[in-house]
């Protein structure tokens, strides 16, 4: 593994590599062992997108294993008045140890990879989340004991976090099910390889996606860069919620998970949120354990 660009490129076995390193990361974090591996490296941490969690759990998570990370805002770097990506890649390669971009196209990111000589997380495009979806499967691996055979139903957008979610899911033996109105579709090659892949389902009836699930996900209605079709997309999912009716068709036992941040009353019932907040919060901190492990397993491998 070279490159975190999207969740195709791994295999079940480096999945899960990475989460057991995340879980022992945890292990030793909540035990007070330190763990320098990542001493005297450098991630740089480029963000076209407003972020929290991802640009405080890698910044802490790099502290922690004893190296350092420079936020880079694209409208601070030259990037944002048009210097092309694979200059900035080519640049920042002599400079860092790794890199790490929160931004719109996949595109943007993939050439990052190909220009630059060092490794490249993606911490967001509109095409896919991978980060988010590892903390997602390491927090069900941790809530369930196992991913196989778990039944993962999203409900909401096709967007980054749907189409991460059904590439994780179904590489790691889960059955999936979405539930979006049919404008709002995930990514269609996605759609038609877990079709191929694994148990996949894709409805527009929430119910049906919902029956017998061990974990139910959402997110937001309106993703970062379509703020100007929050009131049509309001009125397109206002029957794509998790409350209490959707829990009731899903396992008695089912988690609930929302990558955050949350639009209660929307997306999710504030009654819901708040009765699973354990498991979202859980969920939240497992971005540091997991990125700590995709850090490790980057920025510790030869430059070639
Ligand atoms: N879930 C997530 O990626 O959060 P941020 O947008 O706060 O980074
Ligand atoms: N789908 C959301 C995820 C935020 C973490 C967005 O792209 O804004």
């Amino acid at each position: 593994m070279k490159h975190l660009l999207k969740l195709m490129d791994l295999s079940k076995e480096e999945i899960t590599d990475i989460l057991n390193t995340a879980d022992q990361l945890k292990y030793e974090k909540k035990h007070g062992i330190a763990h320098p591996l990542l001493a005297g490296k450098t991630l740089g941490m480029i963000f076209q997108k407003a972020s929290t969690r991802t640009r405080v759990s890698f910044e802490a998570g790099m502290y922690q294993l004893g190296g350092s990370a420079l936020f880079l805002s694209a409208n601070d770097l030259q990037i944002g008045r048009g210097e092309p990506v694979e200059d900035t890649a080519r640049v920042l390669s002599r400079y860092l140890d790794g890199l790490m971009i929160r931004t719109y196209a996949q595109q943007e990111v993939e050439a990052l990879a190909e220009y630059g000589s060092i490794p490249v997380i993606n911490g967001l495009t509109d095409y896919c989340h991978p980060c988010q979806v590892l903390a997602d499967l390491m927090t069900i691996r941790e809530y369930k004991g196992k991913l196989e055979n778990n039944v993962m139903c999203f409900i909401g957008d096709g967007n980054n976090m749907a189409n991460s979610l059904i590439v994780g899911g179904i590489k790691m033996g889960m059955e999936v099910h979405i539930a979006c109105p049919s404008e709002y579709q995930p990514d269609a090659h996605i759609v038609s390889w877990a079709k191929d892949h694994g148990k996949f389902i894709c409805t527009q009836n929430v119910m049906d996606a919902s029956a017998n699930a061990d974990v139910l996900i959402t997110d937001v209605w309106a993703s970062m860069g379509q703020e100007r079709e929050k009131e049509e997309r309001k009125k397109a999912f206002s029957g794509y919620q998790i409350n209490d009716k959707i829990l009731a068709c899903a396992k008695q036992d089912a988690m609930v998970m929302h990558c955050l941040p949350a639009h209660r009353e929307e997306e999710i019932t504030t009654k819901v949120f708040e009765t699973h907040a354990n498991e979202i919060f859980d969920e939240a901190e497992n971005r540091l354990h997991v990125q700590k492990s995709i850090l490790v397993k980057l920025l510790l491998q030869d430059k070639e």
